[in-house]
């Protein structure tokens, strides 16, 4: 699919076909191509948790506002922000920093200096760390739902759950944070798709 058409076809639909699948060579395609996104430094400071077994997302969709897409749609992903993605000894920055001396970007004796540069930028208060976290983590959302049109599958990004009920229930480590779930899966038949919502003009998105 063009991208074109991905921007005007994507949409957050409300009714998943609850008998049509999404198999697992699927969404590994999908959060694959979603991880091309960019983040600070290349850091990724996220994750994700992926729902299927009915029982769960019947736990989830109950803290959900009890909205019907997180039972019906095969697949919902939780989307987690790791606020402490810019500190030393997080897995990830490693693998990121090790990538960056293995491509001659960066010395071994460099790495005070690159944990310094992102405390300094993302560490100084828990706002600037959670800024960091959701920023990053809402880019690769939008990947991964971009990922999923051009897959032929539609999504429904929702932060409409009780944060701190969701993080006790599925033992959410406390230095993520949950920015949004997606749903995932197929239309279903004769389902609604609202006309596309007003959106904002360049003349009203550009301040003088
Ligand atoms: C971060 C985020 C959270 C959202 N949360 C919800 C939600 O909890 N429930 C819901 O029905 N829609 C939710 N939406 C969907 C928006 O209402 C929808 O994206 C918007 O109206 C634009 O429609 P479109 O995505 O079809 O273009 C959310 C969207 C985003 C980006």
């Amino acid at each position: 699919m063009e991208f074109n058409d991905i921007l005007i076809k994507r949409r957050a639909i409300n009714h998943f076909d609850p008998n049509k699948g999404v198999d697992e060579a699927l969404l590994k395609a999908i959060i694959e191509d979603g991880a091309k996104a960019p983040s600070s430094y290349n850091l990724q400071p996220y994750k994700l948790k992926v729902f299927r077994d009915p029982d769960e997302k019947a736990a989830l969709r109950k803290l959900a506002f009890d909205q019907p897409k997180v039972t019906e749609a095969p697949v919902v992903l939780m989307v987690l922000a790791d606020r402490d993605g810019w500190k030393e000894g997080n897995e990830t920055l490693e693998k990121v920093f090790t990538g960056f001396v293995d491509a001659g970007g960066m010395q071994p004796d460099q790495k005070e200096w690159f944990v310094g540069t992102t405390a300094g930028l993302y560490g100084q208060s828990d706002e600037s760390a959670q800024a960091f976290a959701n920023k990053n983590a809402g880019l690769f959302a939008m990947s991964l739902m971009y990922a999923a049109s051009h897959h032929g599958l539609h999504t429904h990004p929702m932060d409409g759950f009780d944060h701190a009920a969701v993080k006790m229930e599925f033992n959410i480590p406390d230095q993520y944070w949950i920015p949004m779930l997606i749903a995932i899966g197929h239309l279903k038949p004769g389902a609604e798709v609202y006309p596309k919502g007003w959106r904002q003009s360049y003349d009203e998105i550009v301040l003088d």
